[in-house]
């Protein structure tokens, strides 16, 4: 099994959902963890439930599209723990609205969310790369990344950017020991996926609308996304970067959707 025992790996956006997920399974394979998201509450709960499974974690409160709190969480992550081996660009905001009804500041917001926050973060996280003489970024995109949705423009605009500079810096440094990578979820077991059921007329239409599009039948959950973020993360995966790697269940290989699930 991969191991991470000894990296100090920061997850952004670890509150909730996907970002739990991987958390959990960095914790499980000996990484320390920090659990970094805006929501303070949140970080605080889900880094005393990894310590209280035996899990070496600490809770980050910070904005990743904010330059000063960026700054201040990497430094407090390496005065705790000495060492920054990887890091987990997870945080990021969906939205949806017809491209010519978008204000520029909603444009804005998933812009330095979903892209700036991820430079940010990779930024202030490359002196302790250089330092190790090694590091590995793993960059949550989106299916996105393969095929749009209408309404996903800024959304995809951010995501297809983010696989851009995951590409550009895999390249600028290989030779330094550093990798990068982006991890593309299909449809996961979040807040996303309970909105679309509750926002459904009909359930079981729903259910069967997404089986016929995803061919293993079913939604992701957030620990399948934190395995393969874990071997991304780990010693495994040394001669992987620039990749972009899906875990969809099969739905952008699909080129229709099938009648019946
Ligand atoms: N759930 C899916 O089906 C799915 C599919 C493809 C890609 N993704 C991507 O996975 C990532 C996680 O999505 P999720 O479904 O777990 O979402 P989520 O809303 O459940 O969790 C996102 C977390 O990020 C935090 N966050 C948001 N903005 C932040 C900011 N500015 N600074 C710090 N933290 C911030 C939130 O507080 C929350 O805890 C996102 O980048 C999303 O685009 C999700």
């Amino acid at each position: 099994m991969t191991t991470l025992t000894g990296k100090v790996v920061i997850v952004t956006g670890a509150g909730s959902g996907i970002g739990v997920g991987i958390a959990e399974v960095i914790a499980e394979r000996g990484g320390a963890v920090a659990v970094l998201d805006r929501d303070a509450a949140s970080a605080e709960r889900v880094a005393e439930k990894l310590q209280t499974g035996g899990g070496e974690a600490i809770s980050v409160a910070c904005d990743v599209s904010d330059e000063g709190q960026v700054a201040e969480a990497v430094a407090q992550v390496h005065e705790r723990f000495g060492r920054i081996d990887g890091l987990v660009n997870n945080a990021g905001v969906n939205f949806v609205k017809p491209f010519d009804e978008m204000s520029i500041a909603e444009w804005d917001r998933v812009i330095s969310i979903d892209l700036r926050g991820t430079f940010l973060c990779t930024h202030a996280c490359m002196p302790h790369f250089f330092a190790n003489g090694s590091g590995s970024v793993v960059n949550i995109a989106s299916v996105h990344t393969q095929a749009c949705l209408p309404g996903a423009a800024s959304y995809d605009a951010a995501k297809w950017g983010v696989l851009g500079m995951t590409k550009a810096l895999a390249v600028e440094y290989a030779s330094r020991g550093i990798r990068f990578n982006c991890l593309s979820p299909g449809l996961i077991d979040t807040k996303i996926w309970q909105d679309i059921q509750a926002a459904a007329v009909d359930q079981e239409a729903c259910l069967a609308h997404w089986r016929a599009n995803i061919p293993a039948g079913r939604v992701g959950t957030p620990r399948e996304m934190g395995q393969v973020a874990a071997f991304l993360l780990s010693d495994d995966a040394s001669y992987v970067t620039g990749a972009n790697l899906l875990a969809d269940g099969g739905m952008t290989s699909q080129l229709i959707s099938r009648e019946h699930a």
